[in-house]
């Protein structure tokens, strides 16, 4: 059977220049089985017109001058219809409208109505994006549990550069595909947050100390929890890997206690927190401002203090506990060590992986991984990182579901 055989799509439209690409998402949705309907804003139409997405889709398409004037189109009737609303591409107007619950449109009337979950593909210029009103707004609305994909990073039709391009078509059916073929759109909107990377501790200006985390497992933890349309907010250490498209938010950090700040102060707002950083569990009591000199000794004394264990902070909150999963990089005694610091550390679930194998763990694109939770244990066998990641994120989803 077609991935979204039956799948009642209501893809409303908002006047950006991307609105020509909404020809193409319908096809896609098309072939795979969708039914679309089509919401157009008055300014969509100077971008396309209601003829084309009309032959394309098949089916009337609902604009505003039935609403308005002619009273035609019964808005309550259409806001039961969709099994999910996409809205792409979505302008800034668009998502103030939203935001504050202003109706003066069709496609804003029908959002307000609905009980059908939204998802919202943004398109504007990075500079309307990263208004403070705009990020208020998207905050509001993703508070709400309205889903976002994109925008995406790149070139703008007005020469600028930066965060607010619509994302791909073939991307945005895909998560789309994702939403209802992973049956977790049952458990919808979930908020994850995930730490990846190393840490670092200066020594001096030029010096560090710090591990062999190269990001890639917690980068491919990030990019299976978006493509099944989660939002993820990402606390990274310096890595040299690409962020996956589709991030709610990121926050780069360099040392421990940096990566502590960022994540107590949104990690109340999550659903799930997955800590994969590999964090020094040491820093400098004190950083030298200038470069040390070698010394006439030849020997060198750093003295080190213990960095805040952050999964323990987290799991220590008294209100808005998100569900913990937290990892465990050993070279002896994986499992006698990881189920220790489950405990230890009040996490949920932990899952170790064994660093001392060669082509696992570290740096490699290939991981194993030995899950430990309350009640029991599983193996994840070695497999490329984003295949692990997405087995481990369904097993999460389970456990998140049961609250086991
Ligand atoms: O980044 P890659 O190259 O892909 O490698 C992936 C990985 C090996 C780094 C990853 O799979 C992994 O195992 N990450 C956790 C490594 C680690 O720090 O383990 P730990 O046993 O020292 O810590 C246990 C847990 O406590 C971890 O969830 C860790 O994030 C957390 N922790 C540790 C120290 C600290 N100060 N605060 C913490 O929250």
């Amino acid at each position: 059977m077609k991935e979204l055989f039956n799948k009642n799509i209501l893809l409303g439209i908002s006047g950006s220049i991307a609105a020509y690409k909404s020809l193409e998402l319908i096809q896609q949705l098309k072939k795979k089985g969708a039914i679309v309907r089509v919401v157009m804003t008055k300014s969509a139409q100077a971008f396309v017109t209601p003829l084309s997405l009309k032959i394309i889709s098949g089916h009337q398409v609902f604009i505003d001058s039935d609403f308005l004037y002619n009273k035609m189109i019964d808005h309550i009737k259409i806001s039961k219809w969709p099994d999910i609303i996409v809205l792409a591409p979505a302008t800034a107007n668009l998502l103030a409208k939203l935001s504050s619950g202003i109706t003066n449109d069709l496609l804003s009337a029908i959002c307000l109505a609905t009980s059908s979950p939204i998802a919202i593909s943004p398109v504007m210029n990075k500079n309307m994006y990263l208004a403070p009103s705009t990020q208020d707004n998207l905050k509001k609305l993703n508070n709400r549990g309205v889903i976002f994909w994109g925008p995406d990073y790149g070139n703008q039709i007005c020469g600028d550069k930066g965060f607010g391009r619509m994302i791909k078509i073939s991307k945005l059916v895909k998560l789309i595909t994702n939403y209802f073929k992973s049956g977790f759109n049952n458990v919808k909107n979930l908020k994850i947050m995930v730490t990846a990377g190393p840490t670092i501790e200066l020594i001096d200006p030029v010096r560090f100390i710090s591990n062999y985390s190269s990001g890639k497992m917690g980068f491919a933890i990030v990019k299976a929890a978006i493509d099944v349309g989660y939002q993820v907010t990402l606390i990274s250490g310096p890595v040299k890997i690409s962020t996956p498209d589709g991030i709610f938010k990121k926050i780069n950090i360099k040392s421990a206690i940096e990566m502590k700040d960022a994540v107590m102060s949104l990690v109340k707002n999550q659903d799930i927190f997955i800590c994969c950083a590999a964090i020094t569990d040491y820093r400098l009591e004190k950083i030298s401002r200038k470069k040390i000199k070698k010394q006439k000794n030849n020997k060198l004394c750093l003295k080190l203090v213990k960095n805040p264990d952050i999964i323990s902070e987290v799991a220590s909150l008294k209100k808005n506990r998100p569900y913990i999963v937290g990892f465990s990089a050993d070279t002896e005694k994986i499992g006698k060590y990881a189920k220790e610091k489950r405990i230890k550390k009040n996490i949920d679930l932990i899952c170790a992986n064994d660093v001392s194998k060669p082509n696992q763990g570290f740096n490699s694109n290939y991981n194993a991984l030995h899950l430990f939770w309350k009640t029991g244990s599983m193996m994840l066998s070695i497999n490329n990182k984003l295949s692990l990641a997405k087995k481990l994120l369904h097993q999460i989803i389970i456990f998140y579901e049961k609250k086991s």
